[in-house]
């Protein structure tokens, strides 16, 4: 059985948007990565942009009111009604509580959470690493998945970019982010039995198989 709501958890560079892209494509639902839908923003220097622009770049978390209008705002749109996939969302426990009130309203039931979890080590070399495609977003990465050709998508030629944020002293603050503000909501969705933990430190195709593993037993 597929639950309606995925929820992608894990540390920067633990592979939610890497793996949330491969389930997608699977069940042909829509990926909601909240970062993607800021970084889009920011350079369209939108309002939205400009507000969540500093915080970004500080590598801190955005308002929580700020992505729950977002995640609402697009929660909503037509193609999200047999499921979809939330990445990097929520991040705290009041974005939580939001989901779960936002998913029962709907009609969805609960969500199951995957926790994507990757030794603080590696993560490190993941997102210095880090190369995406300006055109379709695809992942790449210089150590563990480098493309064809130096700097160009594999895929479609498009131009592939490092993210402004791939800097070491922002993810320093990204990974406090996260084990400060995000890491509690582990014991919150295990407290809730609907967590599933997965093994990311290996291989990309190897942990897509062990998240699909688990997804055809829930
Ligand atoms: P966001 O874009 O969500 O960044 P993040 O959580 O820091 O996560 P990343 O996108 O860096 O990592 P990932 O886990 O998706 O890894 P990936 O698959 O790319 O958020 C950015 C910012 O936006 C936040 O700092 C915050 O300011 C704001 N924001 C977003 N959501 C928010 C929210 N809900 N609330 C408040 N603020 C919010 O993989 C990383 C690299 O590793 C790639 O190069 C990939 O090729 C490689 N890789 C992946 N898997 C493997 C593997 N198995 N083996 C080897 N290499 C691998």
């Amino acid at each position: 059985m597929r639950p309606h709501a995925l929820i992608f958890l894990g540390a920067p560079g633990a592979g939610k948007g890497t793996q949330a892209r491969e389930v997608a494509t699977h069940f042909r639902i829509p990926q909601i990565s909240t970062g993607d839908i800021l970084r889009d923003a920011v350079k369209k220097e939108t309002r939205l942009g400009l507000a969540a622009k500093a915080k970004m770049e500080a590598g801190e978390l955005v308002p929580d009111e700020v992505v729950c209008g977002i995640v609402e705002e697009r929660v909503s749109e037509p193609d999200c009604k047999n499921g979809f996939i939330l990445d990097g969302f929520p991040r705290t426990i009041a974005q939580a509580k939001f989901v779960d009130k936002m998913l029962e309203a709907k009609g969805h039931g609960k969500p199951l959470v995957l926790d994507i979890e990757v030794g603080e080590d590696l993560l490190l070399k993941r997102l210095t690493g880090r190369l995406t495609c300006s055109v379709c977003g695809e992942i790449y990465n210089i150590y563990f998945n480098p493309p064809k050709v130096e700097g160009i998508c594999d895929k479609d030629g498009g131009k592939l970019v490092h993210r402004a944020d791939d800097n070491e002293a922002t993810i320093r603050q990204r990974l406090e982010a996260y084990h400060k503000q995000t890491e509690p909501l582990i014991q919150y969705y295990r407290g809730q039995g609907t967590l599933v933990s997965v093994d990311g430190n290996k291989d990309p195709h190897e942990v897509a198989r062990g998240l699909l593993d688990s997804l055809s037993k829930a």
